[in-house]
């Protein structure tokens, strides 16, 4: 059986990943394999921080797994310049909430008309020494409140995606997860290895 490392230590990743990916590929996690530390995530662009990410957990578990992917996941607002994308963790500062890059996220786009957005996620696959990657896109726009009911995390409350008439955070997990960016881009990583 394949083994590959995820390079995250996120539960619902994890879940979101494994399900996806089936029975006949073993997904661990860095707790799994007791790789501590924090990874560098340095880059100024998606694909670059995935690359970074899996590359640093590569060049030091290689022997351990056939491979190792990683992720990174931005918001990114067109009236914003695509701001904040792959700033998107720490857009109201390094140990902001989630609530608080809402609230700052709401500020900018105050009286504008424009509200299209888009979440982007890029996995990086090394196999054998080799980057691939996958990319997955929703595209929607930011509501000028928070709709919640309790589903979801970081800008769930303000994103609705096209062709739906609720936020993410309004959503079911599983409904969620079929449309998302992560949830496309995990799908052709599964598609690739499936081949
Ligand atoms: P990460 O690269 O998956 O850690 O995502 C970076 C940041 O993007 C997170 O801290 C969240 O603020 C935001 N984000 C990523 N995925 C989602 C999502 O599915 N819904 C809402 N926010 C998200």
């Amino acid at each position: 059986m394949k083994r590959l490392i995820f390079a995250t230590n996120n539960k619902h990743k994890l879940a979101e990943v494994r399900a996806a990916l089936g029975e006949n590929i073993e997904v661990v996690s860095l707790a799994d394999i007791g790789l501590e530390g924090d990874i560098p995530e340095t880059a100024d662009t998606l694909q670059g921080n995935a690359l970074q990410k899996a590359e640093w957990v590569w060049e030091r578990m290689k022997c351990k797994a056939d491979g190792v992917f990683a992720d990174d996941t931005g918001l990114e607002v067109e009236a914003l310049g695509g701001a904040p994308g792959v700033y998107s963790a720490r857009y109201a500062g390094e140990h902001c909430s989630f609530d608080d890059n809402i609230d700052k996220l709401l500020a900018a786009l105050d009286g504008k008309e424009n509200r299209r957005a888009d979440f982007r996620t890029v996995i990086c696959l090394i196999e054998n020494g080799e980057p691939r990657y996958f990319e997955g896109r929703v595209d929607g726009q930011i509501l000028t409140e928070r709709h919640t009911n309790g589903e979801g995390f970081g800008y769930d409350p303000v994103f609705m995606p096209d062709r739906f008439a609720v936020s993410f955070a309004e959503m079911p997990l599983d409904v969620k997860n079929r449309i998302s960016h992560r949830g496309l881009a995990v799908k052709k990583l599964a598609e690739y290895l499936s081949k």
